[in-house]
């Protein structure tokens, strides 16, 4: 193998600039040439691609986003635009493919892969680390810390007016984030679109909170939970409770920033597992961390598996809202 090529695909998130740099000074130590591709499989359609060298990384380790940047690509679903996509990389002579992305970019990737017999493997990442197969994707440990230090900042207010605060992050349709994010903070309540939400129940345990001596109260709200976005859920507690609930959506900044020191070490090692493994032959694998051990599982677990949330956390976060 002499020429492999790398994209980042689908929502940014802190990590993916450590994890580039790794795949980049892991192929050029192995003396492999290596080719960015700009813009996800938008720009691999459109044929935008560098050659990288070690000064191409440079000073990126510490920076949120990506320097190749990235898209959604919903045209990549099509046959036809992953054709161009293979014959743009067929022409340059790349022999493989590394694809940093969430389960929809993996999934894109895993058709490629079979359409073209291209050997390539795929890193996960995501805040919402809800990629099957693995433990870890990389982003969320930052994307954590973020909305930590967020709703640390709204205690303030929330104890000096003892109010009631709703805090919506983001996860999509999973509630790892707001799980991880309610008990490193200490929230007095999690809303997770796993679990159904009861406004009722969620009333009489925060009053439970004040009889209890709490002057002020946390919910973390799952964007997807089932019972609506944080505003309307607010609309309900206001209604069946003397509660004037105040809201505060996180969002975006979730995304960005510097990543934390877990997901530059944790990029560098899923960077350099892929580039490695590409090298000893494999195909259509997954990096993966599971237990602690950086592993390949096969491609297409990443969106076949669905990824259960801890039961020990969640057992966690009711014992300790108390
Ligand atoms: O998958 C990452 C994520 O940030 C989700 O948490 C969120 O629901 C979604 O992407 C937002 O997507 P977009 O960047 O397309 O608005």
């Amino acid at each position: 193998m002499k020429r492999i090529a790398l994209l980042t695909s689908g929502g940014d998130c802190p990590g993916l600039n450590p994890c580039i740099r790794s795949v980049v000074r892991t192929a050029l130590a192995n003396g492999i040439e290596i080719i960015g591709i700009h813009r996800g499989w938008r720009g691999l359609i459109d044929n935008e691609m560098e050659h990288m060298d070690a000064r191409s990384v440079a000073g990126i380790v510490n920076l949120g986003g990506t320097v190749l940047r990235s898209s959604r690509c919903p045209e990549f679903r099509e046959p036809e635009a992953r054709e161009k996509a293979a014959s743009n990389l067929l022409e340059r002579g790349i022999e493989g493919l590394v694809v940093i992305g969430g389960d929809g970019s993996l999934n894109g990737a895993s058709k490629l892969a079979r359409q073209t017999n291209l050997p390539l493997i795929g890193i996960p990442k995501t805040i919402d680390n809800d990629v099957g197969g693995t433990d870890y994707a990389l982003g969320f440990d930052t994307a954590v810390n973020t909305a930590v230090e967020a709703i640390d900042k709204i205690r303030d207010t929330a104890t000096s007016h003892e109010r009631l605060f709703l805090v919506e992050v983001m996860g999509r349709n999973r509630g790892f984030l707001a799980l991880q994010v309610a008990l490193a903070c200490g929230a007095e309540g999690v809303l997770l679109p796993e679990v159904p939400t009861d406004i009722t129940a969620l009333c009489a345990q925060l009053e439970r909170c004040r009889e209890a001596g709490k002057v002020s109260s946390i919910v973390v709200v799952a964007e997807g939970d089932d019972a609506g976005n944080a505003y309307e859920i607010a609309q309900k507690i206001s209604d069946q409770s003397d509660y004037d609930p105040r809201v505060s959506v996180l969002g975006y900044i979730q995304r960005g920033g510097a990543p934390s020191a877990a997901d530059r070490v944790q990029g560098g090692l899923f960077g350099k597992t892929a580039v490695d493994a590409l090298l000893s032959g494999e195909s259509s694998k997954l990096v993966a961390s599971r237990n602690g051990q950086v592993t390949l599982v096969e491609l297409e677990v990443a969106w076949k598996e669905t990824r259960e949330l801890p039961e020990d956390l969640l057992e966690l976060a009711r014992i300790l809202a108390s």
